[in-house]
């Protein structure tokens, strides 16, 4: 059967990546990219594609249930990837209830519509649910978290997707419905909203301003190039267990202070300026609340049960990354003005 894939969050960072992944590589499903298009949101993340004559564009809130009923029927659904969320941890530790609404109660209207809409054929419907590793919490020095490492999250961030992938489960268990939970590790590459450390930092380092390296810069994330992660999804969405959650992560750890100074290296050579030039940007601030010290993945299930693996090294990805900024800087200046500043304001000012 061919599929009628609703993608939630498609015109976010990392979803805009899924819908390109799966609009150019399944002409034979039909593409539907809802998505309310909040600050994070933007369809100029798709312009490449707007016009394919499998995809299919629906501004709406997921808090909205009867739009989502209505879109569900208008289309005929047949799965979800779902992807919509508030994303950015730092904006949870200033407003935590706006995580409550959009992953939690966002995420439950989105089933809800579901199990009604494919009641009595569970089998043959699939829910995506696309998450992240900061429900496992944080590590010491040492170890993985792998599929069955228990959920301990530490910001309201993470807390939110933890209560969203909880429901997943549930409704997997106590309806039947089908579905499936990638696990991720920190993405990075084009489109990513520059209030997340790397694009942050490129800007800021493009316009000569401080990077605010919280506490120490000792923190370690595994960074996993944002095309490498819809790879992941499209396997697990297709070949997947049924009821299973899935880790993925890029092999690949990197301590903040480490990676920002290789980010500076690059600068530097790219935008033709002495050596160490973007390193003395560099300004320690007081560090972020229940800053979690270390995220690793394991992710031996994926790449042994399903064949995945990360396609580009860190150094490869981290230069594309630049250099797409770097040729998108007209993407940039439209959203760095406006209501980013004054968010910028609030986080950074005092720090
Ligand atoms: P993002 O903030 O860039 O994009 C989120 C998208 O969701 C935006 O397009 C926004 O308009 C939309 N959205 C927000 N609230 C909405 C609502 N109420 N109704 C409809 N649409 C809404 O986020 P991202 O970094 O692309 O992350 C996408 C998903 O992947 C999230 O669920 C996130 O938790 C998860 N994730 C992110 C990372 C990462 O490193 N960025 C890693 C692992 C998992
Ligand atoms: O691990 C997956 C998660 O990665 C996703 O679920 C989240 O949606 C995504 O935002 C990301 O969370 P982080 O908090 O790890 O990402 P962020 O880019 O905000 O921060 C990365 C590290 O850099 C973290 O240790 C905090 C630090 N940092 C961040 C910013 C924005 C700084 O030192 N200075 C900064 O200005």
């Amino acid at each position: 059967m061919s599929k009628k894939i609703l993608i939630t969050g498609g015109a976010g960072f990392i979803g805009s990546h899924v819908v390109r992944l799966f609009v150019n590589r399944y002409p034979d499903y039909a593409i539907v990219n809802l998505d309310a298009l909040t600050y994070a949101g933007n369809l100029e993340n798709l312009s490449d594609i707007e016009n394919a004559t499998n995809y299919k564009f629906e501004k709406a809130d997921i808090l909205d249930a009867a739009a989502l009923a209505d879109i569900f029927k208008k289309h005929e659904i047949t799965d979800i990837i779902h992807l919509a969320a508030e994303s950015h941890v730092d904006r949870s530790i200033l407003s935590p209830l706006d995580f409550v609404y959009t992953n939690i109660i966002g995420t439950v209207n989105l089933l809800n519509v579901a199990k009604e809409a494919w009641k009595g054929d569970y089998q043959n419907h699939r829910f995506h649910h696309v998450s992240t590793d900061e429900v496992f919490g944080t590590l010491g020095d040492s170890g993985f978290f792998t599929e069955t490492t228990p959920y301990s999250p530490n910001s309201p961030y993470s807390a939110s997707k933890a209560g969203s992938d909880h429901f997943v489960r549930a409704y997997g268990e106590t309806y039947g419905l089908g579905y499936v939970i990638t696990n991720c590790s920190n993405n990075y590459g084009p489109n990513h909203f520059p209030e997340k450390l790397i694009p942050l930092f490129i800007n800021n380092i493009i316009n000569n301003k401080p990077l605010p390296v919280y506490g120490k810069g000792d923190n370690t994330r595994d960074w996993l190039y944002v095309i490498d992660h819809a790879r992941a999804i499209d396997v697990v969405f297709h070949q997947g267990k049924n009821h299973d959650s899935y880790n993925v992560g890029g092999f690949n750890e990197w301590k903040n202070i480490d990676l920002v100074k290789l980010l500076c290296k690059q600068m530097d050579v790219k935008l033709g300026r002495e050596a160490g030039n973007s390193e003395q940007l560099i300004s320690y601030v007081k560090d972020r609340p229940g800053h979690d010290l270390r995220y690793a993945i394991d992710a031996s299930k994926i790449n042994k049960e399903l064949g995945w693996k990360p396609s580009v090294t860190f150094e490869e990805g981290l230069s594309a990354t630049i250099d797409w900024y770097l040729e998108n800087e007209a993407w940039l200046k439209n959203v760095t003005s406006g209501a980013y500043q004054q968010y910028y304001e609030k986080q950074y000012l005092d720090r």
